[in-house]
C-alpha cells in the first residue's frame, strides 16, 4: 500500500519539476606544492532563495575549505532530479524535510545513492522525528533557525571524517565481530564463522582484535599460539609480509588461520591504529576472508580497525540488557560514519517464540535484525571448552547450520564475482 504523498509537504511548489541552481562558488586554488585537498561538493535544498541565501551565506564565510555550493529551491519533490544531475559530497536540507513522512520520502529518494550524508535543517526538533531522522542515516538535525555556527561545525565535521569508498559488492571481505555486551557470542560466533568459510575452501584468516582480553584461539585450537598479534606489528613491522603473517597465526585448516591476542596488557597497549590498518590491508590481500574480532571497545584502534571492514556484525541476545547495549553501540556506530548497509545485527541464542521478538528488538534498536542463531547449549560448551570448532565436533547442530548459512552469504558474494559473465547476461534485463 502506498500512501496517498501529495498534500504532505505545505507550501511546497509542486508545479516546479526543473531545479534552479542559483548561485555557485568555488573555493580558491592552494597554491605551492601541496596538493590541493578533495573540493567538497555540497548541494543546498531549500524551500526558496532565501533560505538558500541564508545557507550559502554561513558555508561560504569559511574560505578555509575548498567547497563548491549548489543551491536548488522547489523542495523535496525535486531532490531526485537534482540527484540524478549532480553529484555532491554532502546534501543540507532547508526546511523541505520536517516530517517522518517527508524523511521516508527521503529515504526512498537516497536509497540507492549510496552513503550521501545529510545535514537536516528544521524546526521541528521533537524525539519521534529525531529517531526517524538517525534511522533514515541523517547525519545532524539543527534547529531551526539555525545558528552559522551550529551549521559550520556540523558541515565541517562531516568533511573531516574519512570517506569510506563503498567496496564493490563481490570483493567485501573483511568481516568485523562486534559485541555490545560481554558474553553475547561475538567470539564464538567470528571464530566459527571464519571456521565454516575455511571448511566450504576460501582462504580465511581471523584477527583477534580484542587486544587486552582476546580469547579468540581458544574457541578453534587447543593449542598455545606461539606468536601473537604485538609480536607482528611491534618488533617486525618492517618485515611484515604474507608469509610472516601466515607464519605467525595458529592454523585450524590449511585454510582457517587465527591471529591470537598479545598476551599481556602492556604490549596490548603499544599497538597502534596505523599498525593495525596496515595489518588488515595486508590481510586482505592476502585472504579471501578476514574475520575480526573486535570485542566491545571503541577507541583509536578498533575505530581503525572497524573502517576497513566491509560488514561489521553486532552481536545481541534477545534480553533487555543487551537490547539497551545494542542500541547504544548500534548509535555509536552510526554517529562514527558506518552506513546501515555495513551494519549487520545478529540475533544469538535465540529462541522462537521468546518473550522479546525480533520486531520488538528492531523497534528498540532501530535497525533490522540481519540474522538469527539458535541456542545450542550443550553442543556449544562442549566444543567451547574442547577448543574445537563446532562443526567439528557437531557439524548437524542447529548452530552449526546456521554459521553454514551466514558463510554461504558471503561466498556467494565471491561467486558472483568468479562469474561474472553469468552475472552480466542477468543484469542485462
Ligand atoms: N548460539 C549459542 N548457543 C549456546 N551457547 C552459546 C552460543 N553462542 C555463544 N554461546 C556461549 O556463550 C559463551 C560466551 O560467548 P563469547 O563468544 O565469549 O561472547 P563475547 O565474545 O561476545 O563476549 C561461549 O563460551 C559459548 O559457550
Ligand atoms: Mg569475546
Amino acid at each position: 500500500m502506498t500512501p496517498a504523498k501529495e498534500n504532505d509537504h505545505k507550501g511546497n511548489n509542486h508545479g516546479s519539476e526543473a531545479t534552479a541552481a542559483v548561485g555557485q562558488t568555488t573555493g580558491r586554488p592552494v597554491s605551492g606544492n601541496v596538493p590541493p585537498p578533495q573540493a567538497e561538493r555540497i548541494g543546498v535544498l531549500a524551500l526558496d532563495q532565501t533560505q538558500m541565501e541564508e545557507v550559502r551565506q554561513i558555508l561560504d564565510l569559511n574560505d578555509a575549505t575548498r567547497r563548491t555550493l549548489s543551491l536548488f529551491d522547489g523542495g523535496l519533490q525535486t531532490l531526485s532530479s537534482v540527484l540524478d544531475r549532480n553529484q555532491f559530497d554532502l546534501l543540507v536540507i532547508h526546511s523541505v524535510c520536517q516530517t517522518e513522512t517527508d524523511l521516508a520520502r527521503l529515504e526512498q529518494v537516497l536509497s540507492d545513492r549510496g552513503a550521501l550524508p545529510v545535514v537536516l535543517l528544521s524546526s521541528n526538533v521533537e524525539p519521534g522525528f529525531l529517531i526517524a531522522a538517525m534511522r533514515t542515516g541523517v547525519r545532524d538535525v539543527l534547529k531551526l533557525p539555525v545558528s552559522p555556527e551550529a551549521l559550520r561545525d556540523a558541515v565541517n565535521h562531516i568533511e573531516h571524517q574519512v570517506v569510506h569508498v563503498p567496496t564493490p559488492q563481490e570483493k567485501r571481505k573483511v568481516v568485523a565481530f562486534m559485541a555490545g555486551k560481554g558474553g553475547s557470542g561475538s567470539t564464538f560466533l567470528a571464530t566459527n564463522l571464519g571456521y565454516a568459510l575455511g571448511k566450504a575452501g576460501a582462504k580465511t584468516a581471523l584477527i583477534d582484535l580484542n587486544l587486552q582480553f582476546g580469547d579468540a584461539a581458544l574457541f578453534v585450537t587447543d593449542r598455545m599460539p606461539q606468536s601473537n598479534l604485538a609480536d607482528v606489528v611491534s618488533d617486525n613491522m618492517a618485515r611484515l609480509d604474507g608469509a610472516f603473517l601466515q607464519a605467525s597465526m595458529c592454523e585450524v585448516l590449511p585454510t582457517y588461520s587465527v591471529l591470537a591476542a598479545p598476551e599481556d596488557l602492556e604490549r596490548a597497549a603499544q599497538v597502534r591504529p596505523d599498525q593495525v590498518d596496515v595489518l588488515i590491508r595486508l590481510a586482505a590481500h592476502r585472504y579471501e576472508f578476514v574475520i575480526l574480532d573486535m570485542g566491545r571497545s571503541l577507541d583509536a584502534v578498533s575505530v581503525k580497525a572497524l573502517d576497513c571492514a566491509d560488514y561489521i556484525y553486532l552481536v545481541m541476545q534477545q534480553t533487555l540488557p543487551f537490547i539497551r547495549d545494542a542500541k547504544r553501540s548500534y548509535e555509536a556506530l552510526r554517529g562514527l560514519g558506518y552506513g546501515t548497509d555495513r551494519l549487520r545485527i545478529v540475533v544469538n541464542r535465540y529462541q522462537k517464540g521468546g518473550e522479546i521478538t525480533n520486531e520488538d528488538i528492531e523497534l528498540a534498536v532501530g535497525a533490522k535484525v540481519w540474522t538469527t542463531v539458535p541456542n545450542s547449549y550443550a553442543a556449544v560448551s562442549a566444543a567451547v571448552n574442547q577448543g574445537m570448532p563446532l562443526a567439528a565436533f557437531a557439524p548437524r547442530d542447529p548452530v552449526a547450520k546456521a554459521l553454514d548459512g551466514m558463510a554461504i552469504e558471503l561466498l556467494e558474494r565471491q561467486e558472483a564475482k568468479k562469474h561474472s559473465w553469468l552475472s552480466g547476461l542477468w543484469h542485462h534485463h
